[in-house]
């Protein structure tokens, strides 16, 4: 499903990526773990294709096409979606106009019928219910004023509205209480744990994998995958540090 073959990537003039490569087919959870300022974050923005962001070398391939000939908003309608470490607020944006619209512009590059006004807030409705999140805060502007914990269950609302193919999530599991965490792995695992689907999940700790199961488990360090393995990897990392792990 993806392929991710040798990426170098910089930003203001600043090589961050350095020979990345990495192959997700469908039906598997790939967790990236590694040190602050490895490079995890900036992997997810390039994917996405956050302005500013250069790739120097390599290429990506989704689903067969050329995921960097893309733009950002046909990368989400061939199904990408991309969870940040730190949400976005959109002030006088209200969260239900901005799904609905994001939800329908992919709906029609992709040639399907737009959701009318009740349909939509149907399926919001639900989608909030399902990961324990007040729908009172639909209605708000998007993650104004939401403490850190609700940004990171919003993001999940979102993505079970959007229902996207690949999901990369970058630290979901940050500031999330210990009855989030369980919501917000389960709701994870019932959007994205299908065969046709995908989910990269950045993440410090073996917290939300002992929700989400990862299928591998990669090692980012100064840029590129150094280290792969299946789920006791994390468990080692966390016992060991980086240091022993990754040389
Ligand atoms: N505009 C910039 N100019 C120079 N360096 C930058 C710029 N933006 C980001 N960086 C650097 O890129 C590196 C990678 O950052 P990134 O956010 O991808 O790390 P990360 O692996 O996600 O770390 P963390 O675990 O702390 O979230 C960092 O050293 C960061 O300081
Ligand atoms: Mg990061």
């Amino acid at each position: 499903m993806l392929n991710i073959n040798n990426l170098h990537a910089e930003i203001d003039g600043k090589e961050i990526l350095k020979g990345l490569s990495l192959s997700v087919n469908a039906g598997e959870v790939h967790a990236i773990m590694g040190p602050n300022g490895a490079g995890k974050s900036t992997l997810g923005y390039v994917l996405g294709g956050r302005p500013g962001y250069e790739v120097t070398a390599g290429s990506v391939s989704f689903d067969g096409a050329d995921l960097l000939a893309l733009a950002p908003h046909e990368r989400a309608a061939a199904g990408l979606f991309l969870g940040f470490q730190y949400p976005v607020e959109i002030p006088g944006v209200s969260n239900v106009q901005f799904l609905r619209e994001a939800l329908n512009a992919q709906r029609k590059q992709r040639d399907e019928k737009p959701l009318s006004g009740a349909e939509f807030l149907k399926l919001a409705r639900g989608e909030a219910a399902k990961l324990e999140m007040d729908a009172e805060m639909l209605k708000r502007p998007v993650n104004v004023g939401f403490s850190g914990g609700e940004k990171k269950r919003n993001e999940m609302v979102q993505m079970g509205i959007i229902d996207p193919k690949l999901a990369i999530l970058d630290e979901t599991d940050s500031g999330l209480d210990i009855d989030a965490l369980r919501t917000v792995g389960e709701g994870i695992n019932r959007i994205m744990r299908r065969p046709d689907k995908a989910v990269v999940l950045i993440t410090h700790y073996q917290r939300l994998l002992d929700y989400v199961r990862p299928d591998f488990v990669h090692v980012l360090a100064d840029g590129r995958i150094v280290r792969s393995g299946g789920p006791e990897l994390a468990l080692e990392l966390e016992a060991e540090g980086y240091a022993a792990v990754a040389a």
